[in-house]
């Protein structure tokens, strides 16, 4: 069982304690006493939150605190995994029931946070619930209303240049990049230490790659299914300047959480936002997208995390020991649990691949999260491997608002962009019709370039 399982299962009643901290059994104990958990993890919470990074003789007084209300808090407790005092100081106070012992570790961890600068992260969880992954890295919190609500709180980022990734992620590239509006993207893993990736491999698991209704896993093979408690974190930067940090956790074995912060003008922090919003920057309209948007296009049918997959992180990195392959920096990394079959790489959109694999690993990568069988419309099928008759669009009639005379009525014509709505609607800019559906309003020259091209060397429907 994974870390992360363990720490989760913590959270449940009966088992209650985050293993990894050594505590094992007792904490069940520790709640029996302690009567109703939420309230006393949050009584364990709130003494290290308002001593959070002050000192150590504080951080103590927090186990001591928690030690006499007597609560078990699986809330406290599991946010004890963090980086920081504030959250030991909780933790050891959650699990008061441990006696004595647990006072001392609150202590000691105090000492620690005291001396920390990010000891105030305890205090921007306010002595709420309950952490999923404390860190190193990005903080899961279980509960959406516990996520801080500045990216310096997260854990994701150095609190000193919060422009620089936390030292624990992991960054990498993609072969294929969803098209952003024109702006370039970091990407960063935060994988809780010791949990493992999961590849999922069509040989070793052939299960996993029946249908879903015949009981596989929907995501393509070549998927990483990324463990309980990651965040993967996304930055958006326009003219170089940071404009959004886009977080997306996952929360349980069935949720996942998606979260966008509006960078400040000065580049000094970015605020999670509660809900989508439109901002002009330069002379282009920019869009973050509620939580709801991130999970339309984060389908589950694609698996929620899109670009962690062999075939797109197949490629080199400039890591800081110079250029390495992805695969191989994880698997240095000890991230997988076995590790994976090296499917080829996505063609790059924009490299020397034949026209038809750089068209179809671009709809792959921007198109077929919602065009896929299980997914918003499945009835049209981008995915790589798909053969093209198999994709449903040469020659077919389209589906949606069939009788609207502005739109070409089939959805690829061979030879013909101009009269199909594939091609269409990625030209257009008119919402209902744009595609992708979400979240972009610029067209992209370079890759409508491409569509347009592949549909004009394609003589017959197969
Ligand atoms: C238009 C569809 C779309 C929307 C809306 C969207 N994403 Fe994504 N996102 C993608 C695609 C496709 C990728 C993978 C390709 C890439 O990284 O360029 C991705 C990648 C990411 C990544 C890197 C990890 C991964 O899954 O590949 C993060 C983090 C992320 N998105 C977060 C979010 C969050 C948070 C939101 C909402 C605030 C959101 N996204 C909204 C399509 C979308
Ligand atoms: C967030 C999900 C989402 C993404 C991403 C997305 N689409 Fe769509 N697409 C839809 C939905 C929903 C519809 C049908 C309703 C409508 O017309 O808006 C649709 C309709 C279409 C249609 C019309 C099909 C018909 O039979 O009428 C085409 C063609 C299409 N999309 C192409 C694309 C292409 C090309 C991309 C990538 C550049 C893309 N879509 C990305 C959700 C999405």
């Amino acid at each position: 069982m994974s870390l992360t399982k363990i720490a989760l299962q913590a959270l449940l009643p009966g088992t209650l304690c985050w293993l990894a901290l050594g505590c094992g059994g007792e904490g069940g104990k520790a709640q029996a006493t302690g009567g109703n958990p939420t309230v006393a993890g949050a009584a364990g919470m709130t003494p290290a939150a308002g001593s959070g990074g002050s000192s150590g003789s504080a951080q103590a007084g927090a186990g001591g605190a928690g030690t006499a209300n007597g609560g078990a808090g699986a809330g406290g407790m599991v946010a004890g995994g963090g980086k920081n005092g504030g959250a030991m100081g909780g933790m050891n106070a959650a699990s008061g029931g441990l006696g004595g012992a647990s006072g001392g570790l609150g202590g000691a961890n105090g000492g620690l946070g005291g001396a920390s600068a990010a000891g105030g992260m305890g205090a921007s969880m306010g002595g709420a619930g309950t952490l999923v992954f404390a860190g190193p890295g990005c903080t899961v919190p279980l509960a959406e209303a516990d996520e801080p609500t500045l990216l310096t709180k997260t854990g994701c980022v150095d609190p000193q240049d919060p422009t620089r990734p936390d030292a624990s992620l992991v960054g990498y590239d993609v072969n294929s990049p969803l098209w952003s509006d024109g702006a370039s993207k970091e990407r960063y893993i935060s994988l809780p230490p010791g949990s493992k990736i999961h590849v999922k491999d069509c040989v070793a698991e052939p299960d996993t790659c029946k249908s879903v209704d015949d009981g596989g896993t929907a995501e393509d093979e070549g998927h990483w299914d990324l463990p309980v408690g990651t965040t993967v974190m996304k930055v958006f930067l326009l003219a170089d300047k940071p404009i959004e940090t886009r977080l997306l956790m996952h929360v349980t074995d069935s949720q996942w959480r998606g979260y966008s912060f509006e960078w400040n003008d000065a580049g000094t922090d970015a605020t999670l936002l509660d809900d989508k919003k439109d901002k002009t920057i330069g002379s282009q309209s920019w869009h973050y997208p509620s939580r709801a948007e991130c999970l339309q296009c984060h389908t589950e049918a694609a698996g929620r995390s899109l670009g962690p997959m062999t075939q797109q992180l197949n490629r080199d990195y400039a890591y800081a020991d110079g250029m390495t392959n992805v695969i191989d920096e994880f698997q240095a990394l000890g991230a997988f649990e076995h590790a994976p079959t090296r499917i080829a790489g996505y063609p790059s959109p924009t490299g020397s691949d034949t026209l038809e694999s750089r068209a179809r690993s671009y709809l792959a990568a921007n198109c077929a999260i919602c065009h896929r069988p299980g997914s918003t419309v499945s009835d049209i099928d981008l995915r790589f491997t798909t053969s093209f008759a198999d994709t449903l669009l040469c020659n077919q009639a389209i589906s949606a608002h069939p009788d609207d005379t502005n739109l070409p009525p089939l959805r690829l014509v061979p030879s013909d962009p101009a009269n199909s709505n594939l091609s269409f609607r990625m030209h257009s800019t008119i919402d209902g019709y744009r595609m992708p559906k979400l979240s972009s309003s610029v067209v992209d020259t370079a890759g409508t370039m491409l569509i347009d091209q592949w549909i004009d060397s394609i003589q017959s429907c197969p």
